[in-house]
């Protein structure tokens, strides 16, 4: 039943260390050891696609580089199918992340190869849902989603970090995926003409607006560790969940346990389960 699922967008080396407390302007804290952990808003959406189940392909540019090297591996060992990376003359992606004890992070981004994705890259061949977030150029995304309503394929896009796209692709969005920050900044989200929207909330599950209105899902109770990439865990499983013809609700429910699941490990890629992991976590709840 599986459609393959397009992802297209970002990758990265994620570098992270672990700090007491954030430096404020002019001041040097001292952290932990570095550790270079394969990420990126794109490809931490595929590889949580592919634990989760989907057949999916992979669009996006790395550097001719050892982040590039870890960043592949780390697709390729997921089972995605990167014939869709071009490696270009520019440094591989790469986040310099600091984590809190509360598990909360601060991500510098320094796009470098990714900034070298042309909508010439998108192929949409096979698809049944493209998925797109925004630390690759506007015009990518834009193209991927009207490429997409021509072919009558579903487009999701994580608008993070946001952006402004034009009226013809929010129109054609199902759903448009955002954190509860980046939607207060983006008010009313059905007047941006999309055809749904989910709102991701943490610990508070998730919120499916429709024309019809809003379902809260709730997130299990878990103790967070790290929720970088969490969103990006959610998006890929979602869009999984609609591939195989899910309802939104229901991809939603399934969304926030492979999230949920996400945060109480450190790192992004390596936390995400596969879904027996998933389904073991369900049946367990009572
Ligand atoms: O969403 C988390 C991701 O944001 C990290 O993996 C980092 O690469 C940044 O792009
Ligand atoms: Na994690």
């Amino acid at each position: 039943v599986s459609g393959t699922l397009v992802v297209v967008g970002s990758a990265n080396a994620d570098l992270v260390v672990e700090v007491a407390r954030r430096p404020a302007a002019g001041e040097t804290v001292l952290g932990g050891d570095t550790r270079v952990v394969p990420g990126g808003k794109g490809a931490n959406t595929a590889v949580a696609a592919a634990r989760s189940g989907g057949l999916v392909r992979f669009i996006g540019a790395v550097g001719q580089d050892a982040h590039g090297d870890v960043v592949l591996a780390s697709l390729t060992e997921a089972g995605v199918d990167v014939s869709g990376v071009r490696r270009v003359a520019r440094p591989t992606g790469v986040a310099y992340i600091a984590v809190t004890p509360d598990g909360e992070n601060s991500i510098i981004v320094s796009p470098g190869a990714n900034g070298d994705l042309l909508p010439a890259d998108v192929r949409l061949d096979g698809a049944r849902v493209v998925v797109a977030s925004l630390e690759v150029p506007v015009p990518v995304v834009e193209h991927a989603v009207l490429a997409a309503g021509q072919a009558g394929v579903r487009a999701v896009v994580n608008l993070s970090p946001v952006a402004v796209l034009s009226p013809q692709v929010f129109a054609l969005l199902d759903p448009l995926v955002v954190n509860e920050h980046e939607a207060a900044g983006l008010g009313n989200l059905l007047a941006l003409g999309v055809r749904s929207a989910v709102v991701t909330r943490g610990a508070l599950g998730a919120d499916v607006i429709t024309a019809e209105g809003t379902t809260t899902v709730p997130a299990p109770k878990v103790d967070v560790v790290d929720t970088t990439g969490a969103g990006d865990a959610f998006t890929g499983a979602l869009a999984v969940e609609l591939a195989n013809g899910e309802s939104l609700v229901d991809a939603v429910r399934v969304a926030v346990k492979v999230a949920s699941l996400s945060v109480t490990l450190p790192g992004a890629q390596p936390t995400y389960p596969t879904q027996a992991r998933t389904n073991r976590s369900a049946s367990s709840r009572p």
